[in-house]
């Protein structure tokens, strides 16, 4: 599984605590990847401040080996029709996470252009909310059946 963290989430323990909580990104990735370990997937964990290299990530998760891609878009979840598109050409289930509850917050951030392209939204569980988007993929992209089962076995899925 992908996990990508979009603009300002490398903040992520300074910036607005009371908001975002206390935890930095390297601490919220150790998570995500402990939880990852114990459900025995394979995660990988990207942040990005720029709109075009999430979508060049997006682009090119299926082609890396990943069967699925936890998004938080950060504020490009409000407006950025191009990260919209990138979600929608995909064919990998995206699960679009935040960690404040955007809809109990300013009115800019009730609307996500993000949610209707992708499988669904988590939003307001803190670091939990990723944690669960990848439990959310794991019901969306089940291990294959067949051949690959034994495969997969060997080898944790990304
Ligand atoms: C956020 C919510 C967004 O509105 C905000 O711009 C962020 C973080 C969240 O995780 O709560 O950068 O995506």
């Amino acid at each position: 599984m992908l996990v990508l963290h979009g603009p300002n989430l490398n903040l992520l323990g300074t910036r607005e605590p009371a908001v975002y909580g206390r935890l930095s990104l390297a601490e919220v990735d150790r998570l995500i990847r402990e939880h990852a370990r114990r459900r025995g997937i394979g995660v990988e964990c990207r942040q990005s401040n720029l709109e075009g290299q999430l979508i060049d990530w997006l682009q090119g998760a299926a082609r890396e080996g990943f069967v699925g891609v936890v998004l938080n878009p950060g504020a490009f979840t409000h407006y950025s029709f191009a990260l919209r598109d990138a979600v929608a050409a995909i064919r990998l289930p995206v699960i679009e996470v935040h960690l404040s509850n955007v809809h109990a917050r300013e009115e800019f951030r009730r609307h996500s252009v993000i949610a209707a392209v992708a499988q669904g939204q988590i939003s307001g569980f803190g670091p939990r909310s990723y944690l669960l988007g990848l439990d959310a993929l794991l019901v969306m992209a089940p291990p294959r059946p067949g051949p690959r089962a034994a495969r997969s076995r060997r080898t944790a899925r990304r």
